[in-house]
């Protein structure tokens, strides 16, 4: 042979591969609104930066005359790049070929590339948009699978992961993005489901169609297993972009830091018309977030999932750090069982890849009710107790109205090492509400009083006077600076800078026992 031949041989194999499924199925992709796995990855990725690895495998099934459908590639294309010139691994599953479905060679593919991701230390980035285990090979399917799940647990607090769902992803396969960070979703044209609608039909005589069962929105606002959901592709991608601008390659790096030309010092004189003097009346928590955010822009995270409870990323000083608050203008900022999984979750994230946290902190307590406790508030709220008691990067805490009661201890307070803890002059921080406390403890005096109104009126406004507000916390040193409102933005710089070169560790362990 020829070095032409050659060559022309290696180019032909190329594009073959590059076809993956053909035209027809290319076409059918187009039809149903989604793009192929490589068109994806070139809107995701630097231009030119990918390359691809594992080209030319193909599967090694011989059940079901498989043998004469080998199509180079088998479903999923891999390899690295860059975005923004951080370098990335990336599988991108491709439907055009057995409906993406996943053989052995295939999953040996993405094995590959995690292991890879692993040893170099760069995050791990996939396309899904798959119809699961590849039926024709059986347990080889499903050991494959488990192969995978391996490495996202093992890989999980060393790098990044980040899955996008662009079409099906449905059974055992879920469990793959499940365990990785963030999941992102496609409106109307991604999927995910345990088990799909006939199913559940058949099982529970439920009627449901596939988007209210597992679409972005459902995963957005009932399940919360959806972070992220674009309405289009493009848009999707575009988020994972962004959000891999807040995060580091893996836990023994810092996140990016990025020179800023927003003034350390600018304070807001707005911020202190944002509580009210009313202490029942809500005010959105992101006012004053976005101010105290480099240039206003606060990246919200599970933005329509238990929304008393904020998470996001923002840059402070350049920094990129990891927001925590509650949110007084939905249910009045109170913990909930989704409140405490959500915030827990986050807030091991932040810490597992050195991410600073801010909190922000204006919570009444705990949700009572019957459902609750049912539910488990118990376990759930000490998921995030246990996640700020155990995190060890920078943590600072700005109470800018009530701290009650467990949620004082629970929305990191000085006693579980957090850094610096600020106050407004507007803040309460008491065992309780004046108006529970003094039914509590002025029950007696109350039920003999002539007047029990304006006894009790009398009574809240003394109690109020005395323990509801930040100078006992001050007294004792719980709360290091009562700070006017408008001082937020260089109070946190000031104190962010003082603790970027913070260590602490946790004793030795094999691992905690958070209470799942
Ligand atoms: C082999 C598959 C396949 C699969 C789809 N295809 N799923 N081939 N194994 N799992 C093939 C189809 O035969 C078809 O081939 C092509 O992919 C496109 O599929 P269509 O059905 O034409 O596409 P569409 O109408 O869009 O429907 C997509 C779908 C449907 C909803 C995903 O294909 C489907 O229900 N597939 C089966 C899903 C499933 O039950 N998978 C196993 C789940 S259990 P041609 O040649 O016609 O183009 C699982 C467990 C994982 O995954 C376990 C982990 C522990």
């Amino acid at each position: 042979m020829s070095l032409k031949d050659m060559f022309e041989r290696l180019e032909k194999l190329n594009a073959q591969a590059e076809l993956g499924g053909g035209e027809k199925r290319i076409a059918k992709q187009h039809e149903s609104g989604k793009l192929t796995a490589r068109e994806r990855i070139n809107l995701l990725l630097d231009e030119g930066s990918f390359i691809e690895m594992d080209k030319f495998v193909t599967h090694r099934c011989t059940d079901f005359g498989m043998e004469k459908q080998k199509i180079p590639g088998d479903g999923v294309v891999t390899g690295f790049g860059t975005i923004n010139g951080r370098k990335i691994y990336i599988f991108a599953q491709d439907f055009t070929i057995f409906g993406g479905s996943l053989s052995g060679a295939y999953a040996e593919k993405v094995v590959k590339i995690m292991d890879l991701a692993m040893k170099h230390g760069v995050p791990l980035i996939g396309l899904n948009d798959s119809g699961g285990a590849r039926i024709q090979e059986g347990v080889v399917s499903l050991g494959g699978y488990a192969d995978i799940f391996l490495r996202n647990t093992l890989a999980s607090g060393v790098i990044p992961q980040i899955s996008v769902i662009m079409g099906p992803c449905a059974g055992g396969a879920v469990y793959s993005p499940a365990i990785t960070d963030f999941i992102i979703m496609v409106k109307k044209t991604s999927y995910m489901f345990i088990t799909g609608p006939e199913v559940i039909k058949a099982v529970t005589h439920e009627d449901v169609t596939k988007e209210e069962l597992g679409g972005a929105i459902a995963h957005s606002t009932k399940s919360g297993v959806c972070h992220l959901a674009g309405e289009d592709e493009k848009e999707s991608l575009g988020m994972v972009r962004e959000l891999l601008s807040f995060i580091p390659q893996n836990n023994a790096d810092d996140p990016p830091y990025e020179p800023t030309d927003d003034d350390p010092l600018r304070e807001d004189e707005a911020l202190n018309e944002v509580v009210p003097d009313n202490p029942n009346k809500p005010y959105d928590i992101k006012e004053i977030i976005n101010s105290v955010a480099y240039d206003r822009y606060f990246f919200e995270v599970q933005e329509h999932f238990a929304p008393n409870i904020i998470i996001g990323f923002m840059r402070l000083g350049g920094h990129s750090v990891g927001v925590v608050a509650n949110q007084p203008a939905h249910l009045a900022g109170v913990l909930d069982i989704d409140a405490s999984i959500k915030g827990g979750r986050f807030v091991r994230f932040c810490d597992a890849f050195n991410i600073p946290l801010i909190v922000f902190e204006d919570v009444p307590g705990f949700l009572p009710g019957l459902d609750q406790e049912y539910g488990g508030i118990i376990k759930h709220g000490a998921k995030l107790l246990y996640a700020f008691c155990e995190a060890t990067v920078p943590k600072l805490t700005v109470i800018t109205r009530k701290s009650y009661g467990g949620a004082y201890c629970v929305m990191n307070s000085k006693h579980i090492r957090a850094d610096f803890n600020f106050a407004y002059p507007t803040s309460e921080i008491a065992v309780m509400g004046p108006d529970g406390a003094v039914n509590i403890i002025f029950r007696n005096e109350l039920k003999e009083s002539d007047d029990p109104v304006t006894r009790k009126d009398e009574l809240v406004a003394d109690f109020r006077d005395k323990f509801s507000n930040p100078y006992k916390a001050a007294e004792l040193g719980y709360v290091d600076e009562v700070i006017m409102p408008q001082q937020t933005r260089p109070r946190l710089i000031r104190a962010l800078e003082m603790s970027m070169t913070k260590r602490d560790s946790n004793p030795p362990k094999k691992h905690g026992n958070i209470p799942l």
